[in-house]
């Protein structure tokens, strides 16, 4: 029960949500400047997402439903003191879930060189030239993509209550 994917609407989850990234993806890596006020933030396809374990915010990313069955995720972050202990690999399956809840079939990321290890564990491979424009391109990025599986509901074993008759 310990981990919930929030969708940041309230004040205290964005400032947060913005806490988290400025510190792992901006400090952490000496850089300056992060904007919490960009207009791409407040798009209402643009989902921002919150990580919490036993109710304290530990994670973040962002994912961009581009409306034609793939998606972008963006940033993804997980608090230093509590890295490497798989909630980053938690994340990466709340997020994969929620994009399947948006009718999302593909996801898209790109990755930081160090952080390439991290999406090969779980589960994603490089792409071949076919990752879309919105993704972007930066020289050190590598663009990594994830097909999801969608629930074949014929194949979910329902407890007996939930059998039809
Ligand atoms: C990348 C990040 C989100 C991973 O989160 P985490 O909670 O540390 O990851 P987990 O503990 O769930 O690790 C999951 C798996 O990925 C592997 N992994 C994690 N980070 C890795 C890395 N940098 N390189 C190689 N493998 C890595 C782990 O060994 C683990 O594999 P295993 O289960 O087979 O042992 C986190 O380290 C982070 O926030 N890093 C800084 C920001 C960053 O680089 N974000 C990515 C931007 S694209």
């Amino acid at each position: 029960m310990r981990h919930y994917l929030v969708r940041v609407a309230s004040e205290a989850d964005r400032q947060l949500y913005h806490a988290i990234r400025r510190a792992v993806l901006w400090e952490e890596r000496g850089r300056q400047g992060y904007d919490d006020a960009r207009p791409e933030e407040r798009l209402s396809n643009n989902h921002r997402l919150l990580l919490t374990f036993d109710g304290q915010g530990i994670g973040t990313t962002r994912l961009d439903d581009l409306r034609d069955g793939t998606g972008l995720v963006r940033l993804v972050a997980v608090t230093g003191a509590v890295r490497g202990q798989g909630h980053g690999r938690i994340l990466n399956a709340m997020v994969e879930n929620y994009a399947r809840g948006l009718g999302i079939g593909t996801l898209f990321v790109n990755a930081a060189p160090n952080a390439e290890g991290f999406y090969a564990a779980t589960g994603w491979m490089r792409c071949r030239n076919n990752a879309p424009e919105q993704l972007g391109h930066t020289e050190r990025g590598v663009q990594m993509i994830k097909t999801i599986i969608r629930r074949d509901p014929e194949s979910v074993s329902l407890p007996p209550a939930a059998q039809p008759a």
